[in-house]
């Protein structure tokens, strides 16, 4: 089984946790595509959506799916996202596609957050995927070097720019042995408007995608 066939096995399993009748929240990224591919099948069952990137919200319109502003919205009860990597404790590092801030907003916003990845994803520590930072864009060499007395290596995202306007800076090399400590001190970096660490608020459950079928963890 490829590594993308493991990811649209995990996206269907996903549907399980979707509510009748709820707004469902969408992440982005190629696990979060095949979700979306998914619930077109279940459009009807659903009200809605809110999306966590432009192209997720594209990609939803595309199949006929409404997708609202998360301020027109009370109740997310799920929270449908995948991630670039997971420990056991279902910490996570997003923001890959540098779709973070939306993410983390998104992910804070709902009741319950299902985690979708094929197996690869989960590591014992975290740091191996580059730590994706969103930095207002004259911040960004302060950033940098901010970065750096905390033992990390900055590498600029050059000619990206977020859905919100925004620059990313990559962090190399890191052991992420503390992620909630390390997701706090990230964020109290003046000009920093969200790193990628997920920790604080994890998943709720991390839905696997391996050779021998979908495991889930909580
Ligand atoms: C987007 O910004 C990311 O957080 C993605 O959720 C993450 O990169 C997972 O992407 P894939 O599903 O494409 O591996």
């Amino acid at each position: 089984m490829t590594q993308d066939e493991m990811k649209k096995m995990v996206a269907h399993a996903a549907l399980e946790y979707v509510e009748a009748g709820a707004i469902i929240g969408v992440g982005t990224g190629s696990t979060a595509n095949h979700f979306i591919d998914a619930l077109a099948g279940i459009k009807h069952k659903i009200d809605g959506t809110v999306a966590s990137s432009e192209a997720t919200a594209e990609r939803l319109r595309g199949h006929g799916i409404a997708v609202f502003e998360l301020n027109e919205v009370n109740d997310i009860p799920v929270y449908v996202d995948g991630a670039d990597e997971s420990n056991q404790y279902l910490h996570l590092i997003k923001g890959g596609g540098g779709a973070l801030t939306r993410e983390k907003i998104i992910a804070a916003a709902s009741d319950k957050f299902i985690c979708v990845a094929d197996e690869s994803k989960l590591v014992d520590v975290m740091g191996t995927f580059p730590l994706p930072v969103e930095v207002i864009p004259m911040a960004r060499s302060y950033v940098a070097r901010e970065i750096v007395k905390i033992g990390g290596q900055p590498v600029w995202r050059e000619d990206f720019i977020t859905d919100n306007g925004n620059q990313i800076i990559d962090i190399q090399n890191l052991s992420v042995m503390d992620p909630v400590k390390l997701e706090a001190q990230l964020n109290n970096i003046v000009g920093v408007v969200t790193n990628g660490l997920f920790a604080i608020r994890p998943a709720d459950v991390l839905l696997l995608g391996s050779e021998n079928g979908v495991k889930t963890i909580t």
